[in-house]
């Protein structure tokens, strides 16, 4: 319970300073918050189940490590893929994607109101890019640093 009051206050932290800006919604911020409550919880219990494999962490979220994963290039299928190939090395801005060329809304929610106002499109937004992109879902901590990361993009 401690764990979540001070996850609250920091997800409060970041969430503030922008809000005051008026550059993220309330109910932007509220479902953003509630994401990184559920990743912290799950990335504890991902470390407890897998502990020793590497690939998961219950360190906390921080927007330096949701940029780098947004960033991250992988090669398979002869395709090179990132997040950021789609929707572009600067969240704020339209992207495109890669293989339909159709042109996608800024994922960044301080350029688009839409983005992060319902829980269940982030999470299968999520799992399907993953997949596309690493052929697995994302790791809670994944999760969570990516949010951390757009959530400081104003
Ligand atoms: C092949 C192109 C492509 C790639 C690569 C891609 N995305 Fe997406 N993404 C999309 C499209 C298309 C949408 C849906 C746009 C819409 O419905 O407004 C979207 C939407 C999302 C959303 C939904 C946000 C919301 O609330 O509307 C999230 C979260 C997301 N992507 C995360 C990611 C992450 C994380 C990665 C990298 C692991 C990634 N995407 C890689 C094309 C892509």
């Amino acid at each position: 319970m401690k764990k979540i009051c001070l996850l609250l206050a920091l997800a409060g932290c970041v969430a503030v300073p922008v809000h005051a800006e008026g550059n993220i919604s309330a109910k932007q911020s509220e479902v953003m918050k509630k994401l990184l409550v559920t990743y912290a919880d799950k990335a504890k219990q991902e470390v407890k189940e897998e502990k020793g494999r590497g690939t998961v962490s219950d360190k906390a979220f921080t927007a330096d490590a949701g940029r780098k994963f947004y960033l991250v290039r992988r090669t398979w299928q002869s395709g090179d893929f990132t997040c950021s190939g789609c929707h572009t090395e600067d969240p704020r801005k339209e992207g495109r994607h890669i293989t339909t060329k159709m042109p996608i809304k800024p994922l960044a929610p301080s350029a688009n109101p839409e983005r992060f106002t319902d829980i269940h499109k982030v999470e299968a937004n999520f799992t399907a890019h993953c997949m596309d992109l690493h052929e697995r879902d994302c790791r809670a901590h994944e999760k969570g640093n990516l949010i951390a990361y757009l959530m400081s993009v104003k």
